[in-house]
């Protein structure tokens, strides 16, 4: 009996190899941004106290941006393009995990620009969680 579950668990396990499903950019969040950016992107993560610049509330980006969600810059702020303008930032560059098949996407300029798709997911996720 034990065989025949390990058997089956293993199968599953395979066909899981097999047809790999893209993770949503939520569930890329909850790995990758929660201990900075908290659950629920406020910011209150938990390694969030220990750091010298406090992370960024993510449910309101576009308010403060008067009320637009800036597509480009969150895109380049993930994926570490930013660093000219916080050199000392506490955030993580995530350009090199965030790889992925290549859409092209109008950021807002009207300019179609190739973002990889785990990268755009995370920046979609981001700006289903405004307030
Ligand atoms: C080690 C802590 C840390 C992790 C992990 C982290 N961030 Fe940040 N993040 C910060 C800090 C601190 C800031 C505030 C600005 C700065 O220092 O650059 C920030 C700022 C941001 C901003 C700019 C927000 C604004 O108001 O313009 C975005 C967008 C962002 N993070 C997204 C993410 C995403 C998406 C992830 C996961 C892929 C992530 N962050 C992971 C610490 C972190």
């Amino acid at each position: 009996m034990r065989k025949i579950f390990l058997f089956l668990t293993l199968g599953a396990l395979l066909s899981a190899c097999e047809d790999p499903e893209p993770p949503t950019g939520r569930a890329l969040f909850m790995t990758n941004c929660v201990a900075c950016h908290g659950d629920d992107g406020k910011g209150d993560g938990w390694v969030a106290a220990g750091l010298k610049r406090k992370p960024a509330d993510l449910t309101t980006i576009a308010r403060r941006n008067g009320g637009e969600f800036p597509l480009a810059e969150v895109l380049s702020t993930i994926d570490g393009f930013h660093r000219q303008t916080f050199p000392d930032s506490a955030m993580p560059e995530f350009g090199y995990l965030f790889q992925g098949p290549i859409d092209q996407v109008d950021v807002g300029d009207g300019i179609m620009t190739p973002v990889p798709q785990p990268l755009l997911a995370v920046a979609e996720y981001l700006r289903s969680i405004q307030e």
